[in-house]
């Protein structure tokens, strides 16, 4: 997950009704946990399970976490109509079988339809409810030729493929073909359903605090935690971007699908930013980055001296890297941050002249490093926006959709 909130607390499948089907595997033991959390990110979730998936766990343990009666059979005497196959879908915003065995997806991608899960696939409306698989499987089988060959076939089929992941296997062997964790589930399907408003689109995001060296165990670095770096970061990869995120010295997981450089110095960063900015689309600038480094670094810790004489060191100006960004040729939509202790509108429209970008994004340095909430001001040469206080993910997509809307009508 992202580290700032989960999907969970702030329901972000809210109103969205899932259905969720097992086919055979071990991996059907991560069912449960993905039913929790699809079902505490606001979903409702309705089970349906093959035979081969009850050899691996019980339809009640997945009724206790769903609380909704799980299907295994199309002979189910429950639905008054006796289609279930048809009743289950129509409803449905998403079909998610996970996991998604050898044998099921041979069996989608020929259209068979002898069992429910496989019969309500075919029998979906396929414009309104999108199927998602969650491959899961020994590596062998998922790089057999077959298997490839009715990947192909789904995809082609417009079937969405999450996953899978490389690693342990419950057979010993280490490849590719394990589930993805439920969490990495639970934030593709929030991703799923986002807007697609930066589809195509490169972004390059700077966060996080620098580190500037006094010595070998010192150094001049500030309250920056990056979670508002590393949201936009994740909001602009649920909305189709392709994200690079270069941090500076972070404790906080990627998001999932992003690329990730990671700088200590204010120098490396402009290092890692600069060459790549002109092959981006936007570059957003959340970084806090240290103003001055020190001018030498000392090879040895600074001891005290006993005069009680406190050592003194000359200082020496960092880059500007959005600045620099903002300079080139053929540069991105450039975003800044201007993060004040007063006078935010003030500053914010300083800064959109003086760096010489299209959009500053003002916040209260003390109220928003380190939280998991913000509130932020966007400034560009229109006007003004509030984007009132909410936590750092709601925020980041709105962002991202304040971006896009911009992003069209932009010329470099
Ligand atoms: O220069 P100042 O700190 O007022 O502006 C903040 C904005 O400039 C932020 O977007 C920050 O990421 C960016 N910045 C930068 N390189 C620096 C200093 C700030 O990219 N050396």
């Amino acid at each position: 997950m992202d580290g700032v909130v989960t999907g969970g607390e702030r329901q972000d499948l809210a109103g969205k009704h899932i259905v969720l089907g097992l086919s055979g595997g071990i991996a059907c033991y991560k069912a449960a946990d993905l039913t929790r959390e699809l079902v505490k990110a606001g979903a409702t979730v309705q089970v349906v399970m093959t035979e081969a998936a009850e050899h691996f766990i019980t339809a009640t343990t997945l009724q206790a976490l769903s609380n909704r009666k799980v299907y295994t059979s199309q002979w189910d005497a429950r639905e008054p109509n006796s289609m279930a196959h048809i009743n289950l879908t129509r409803e449905a915003d998403a079909v998610l079988v996970a996991p998604a065995s050898a044998d099921f997806m041979a069996r989608l991608a020929t259209g068979r339809a002898d069992e429910l899960l496989s019969l309500l696939c075919l029998a979906r409306p396929i414009e309104r409810c999108p199927l998602l698989l969650a491959p899961a499987m020994n590596r062998e089988m998922w790089a057999h030729p077959a298997t490839q060959r009715n990947l192909a076939q789904l995809r082609a089929d417009r079937t969405t493929i999450l996953g899978p992941a490389a690693g342990d296997q419950a057979c010993g062997e280490i490849g590719d073909g394990r589930m993805l964790e439920a969490d990495e589930l639970l934030a593709d399907m929030v991703a799923f359903f986002q807007p697609k408003a930066l589809l195509g689109r490169r972004v390059l995001i700077t966060a996080g605090p620098t580190f500037e060296p006094i010595d070998p165990v010192r150094g001049i670095t500030n309250l920056s935690s990056g979670k508002m770096g590393f949201a936009i970061a994740r909001a602009a990869q649920e909305a189709g971007a392709q994200v690079t995120l270069v941090a500076g010295p972070v404790h906080l997981p990627t998001p999932r699908g992003v690329r990730r450089i990671d700088v200590r110095t204010a120098q490396q960063m402009h290092d890692a930013v600069l060459p790549a900015a002109a092959q981006h689309d936007v570059f957003v600038a959340t970084a806090a980055v240290a103003d001055w480094r020190p001018a030498t670094l000392s090879e040895q810790k600074i001891k005290k001296n006993g005069n009680k004489v406190a050592p003194a060191f000359e200082l020496t100006e960092n880059p500007d890297i959005l600045a620099a960004v903002a300079r080139l040729p053929k540069r991105p939509f450039c975003v800044g941050f201007a993060a004040e202790s007063h006078d935010l509108l003030k500053h914010a429209r300083e800064k959109l002249e003086r760096k010489n970008v299209p959009l500053i994004i003002g916040n209260l340095g003390p109220a928003t490093f380190g939280r998991d909430d913000n509130a932020l001001l966007l400034v560009d040469a229109r006007g003004q926006r509030e984007l009132p206080t909410a936590d750092k993910l709601t925020l980041a997509r709105q962002l991202v959709a304040e971006i896009a809307s911009r992003l069209s009508s932009h010329t470099a």
